[in-house]
């Protein structure tokens, strides 16, 4: 959590620390501050609030200077306050820190500074023992004889970061200035992302690559236990333990344009009306009609390999989940393969059984969700073949994969994952296609699911004509004080994924069921005023969805009914609300019946008026446990 950038170069940095910030919102958005070094002063602003608060503060009084760091806050340690907000500062105030991750052994550190009896405390995180830490190690190492050259200055300062580092149980991607080392940051990672901008007579730190690509699309993604000394012309990384590192520099695959939100009024609209788009990209180069197959290069697996996989356990988090859920389906279905979903906060902590030959995918669109990085951690600790489904492809997932597959989905900058699920579930149907076709599908199967595939992102654009139609059924349920969602087979893990985008964006209560579950507790809720969602597109297991419908009615539950094919005509007697998605094979489903129920949550949080993009309490990435 929390977004962090830093610059030095020729221009004022004010500006272009605040327009990072923005870009990095999506981290975090309870508080916000920056530090700019103007001569002999650091200059702070910060407070409590979004970063259009600090904004106007900055504005208010602009520090003056062309190197500095700024931070937005997710808190972890310590309510959303001013002082609580970061940057931190060391006893002497000239050296200012900020940081995104959890210093988990921070008491025991604190309570050591506190009793070396100079160091006072005036905020509750965990970050600022680092300040502390590290501006003591810094002075103590400060020459008797007077001033020395300004080399000397920064590696010093580098030697003092390193050595609190090495006493730091926890995460950490941390930028820090210093009154008196000019035009110079230093930056560490571990667990948290940090890359380096490589600009002309500029560089630039920060979280995201999203918060600097406007200036540079030259990137160094830095690696757990680097540290980076950044000058205006050069930049020097070596690890935590002092040696000196290698890095690569990298293009960044979008441009700025990528990341702005054009016409729509939120990032979420647009990334939802971009997944034609974005499930045609997640296909692309990969289907084969020739061998009637998929072809997933980046899995480095051989044909025997693939052959030869027995279990497959998929695991991540939040909306990943339940991507991972269709993909157990898919491949149950397509590829006869026992299959497993594991939620990524309890695998790695539990010594879940698997033979040799399981294969594990660590789904995740950020590749940084700290869960999902634990289970790939742990799974590949223990010997395990390890895969990422991954859209960030600089992410720390991606990179310590044993293979994957990218999502190419662009990026996805609302917090509610909308498009990266039909990512993700798309990726999975060739997952499953291709391990199926080393197995009992024939040919002509594979050429069906593979025409299956590629009519979806027509269809996808179909599906986002029904936007108007979902908006009006929103603005009829504006005052409904929850909702349920019910689907069976492959839509149950929709009706999950709906609850939770209408909680995330609604603040609504909202649960997801298999339909049939309904008798056997659920009912109980059933009133006029909680409407119940059926996913009941026109398939095998339809008329069981009806007989649950039915059992609402009955109990004057109001029913929204997604639904397909000759469905709407036989739920019209029951329904209230029917949305009518396109025809499709079960197996491909979900990918269309999602998208209404993004929509539905998106529309009805409109009419809400809540901050779509930004809901409270949550942000994009979430990277601590
Ligand atoms: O980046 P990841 O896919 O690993 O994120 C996992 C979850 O945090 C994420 O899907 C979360 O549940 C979304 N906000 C849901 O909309």
């Amino acid at each position: 959590m929390c977004g962090i950038v830093g610059y030095v170069g020729r221009s004022e940095a004010a500006p272009i620390l605040l327009d990072g910030l923005r870009r990095l919102e999506y981290r975090g958005y309870d508080s916000a501050g920056v530090a700019i070094v103007n001569g002999d002063r650091v200059e702070t602003r910060k407070c409590a609030g979004r970063i259009a608060e600090l904004g106007k503060l900055v504005a208010e009084r602009t520090p003056a200077g062309t190197f500095g760091i700024s931070h937005t806050r997710w808190a972890t340690h310590g309510k959303a306050t001013d002082q609580n907000a970061h940057p931190h500062f060391d006893a002497s105030g000239n050296l200012a820190l900020v940081h995104n991750g959890v210093i988990e052994n921070y008491q025991a550190l604190k309570e050591e500074l506190i009793r070396g009896g100079d160091t006072k405390f005036v905020s509750e995180t965990d970050t600022e023992v680092l300040a502390h830490m590290i501006g003591k190690l810094y002075d103590a190492s400060a020459p008797t004889n007077g001033s020395t050259p300004p080399q000397h200055e920064k590696n010093r300062l580098v030697a003092a970061v390193r050595v609190a580092l090495q006493q730091v149980i926890g995460t950490y991607g941390i930028a820090l200035v210093h009154r008196d080392i000019p035009d110079f940051i230093a930056g560490a990672r571990r667990g948290s992302p940090l890359v380096l901008g490589v600009g002309k007579d500029e560089n630039f730190l920060a979280s995201d690559v999203s918060a600097i690509v406007a200036y540079t699309r030259d990137a160094v993604y830095l690696n757990d236990f680097d540290v980076v000394a950044v000058e205006r012309d050069k930049f020097e990384i070596s690890s935590v333990a002092g040696e000196r590192g290698s890095y690569e520099v990298s293009k960044v695959e979008f441009t700025d344009e990528d990341i702005k939100k054009g016409d729509y009024p939120h990032y979420m609209l647009k990334e939802i009306f971009e997944q034609h788009g974005s499930v045609r990209d997640a296909m692309r180069g990969r289907l084969s009609l020739e061998e009637c197959t998929a072809k997933l290069g980046g899995l480095e697996m051989t044909p025997a390999q693939l052959r030869d996989v027995g279990r497959i356990v998929l695991t991540g988090c939040g909306t990943a989940l339940h991507a991972a859920m269709v993909g157990e389906y898919l491949i149950e279905q397509l590829a006869g393969l026992p299959t497993e979903i594991e939620f990524a906060s309890e695998f790695r902590h539990r010594n879940t059984p698997m033979t040799r030959d399981t294969l594990v995918f660590a789904i995740s669109q950020s590749g940084e969700t700290a869960d999902t990085l634990g289970a790939l951690r742990e799974s590949r600790r223990k010997g395990y073949r390890t895969l990422g489904i991954c859209n960030n492809v600089a992410s720390t997932i991606a990179r310590e994969s044993d293979g994957g597959v990218y999502m190419h989905a662009g990026p996805e900058i609302g917090v509610a994952a909308t498009k990266s699920f039909t990512s993700q579930v798309t990726i999975l149907a060739l997952i499953a296609l291709l391990l199926g076709r080393m197995r009992h599908l024939s040919t002509s199967e594979g050429t069906v699911i593979i025409e299956a595939l590629e009519a979806l992102p027509e269809k996808i654009e179909q599906t986002l004509k029904l936007s108007d139609h979902i908006r009006a059924i929103a603005k009829k349920y504006i005052a409904a004080p929850g909702m349920l969602f019910f689907g069976r087979q492959f839509n149950f893990p929709i009706a999950l994924e709906g609850a939770l985008k209408l909680k995330e964006i609604t603040y609504l209560f909202a649960e997801g069921h298999p339909s049939a579950e309904l008798k056997h507790g659920i009912i109980a809720l059933i009133r006029p005023e909680i409407p119940s969602l059926f996913i009941a597109p026109d398939d095998a297991v339809f008329s069981k969805n009806l007989n649950n419908v039915e059992q609402v009615k009955a109990r004057k539950g109001p029913i929204i009914a997604i639904t397909s094919g000759s469905g709407a005509e036989r739920l019209a007697s029951v329904a209230d609300d029917t949305v009518t998605v396109p025809s499709a094979p079960d197996f491909v489903m979900p990918v269309l019946t999602a998208i209404p129920l993004q929509l539905l949550a998106y529309h009805l949080a409109v009419e809400l008026g809540r901050d779509v993009d930004k809901p409270r309490n949550l942000a994009k990435s979430v990277t601590v446990e």
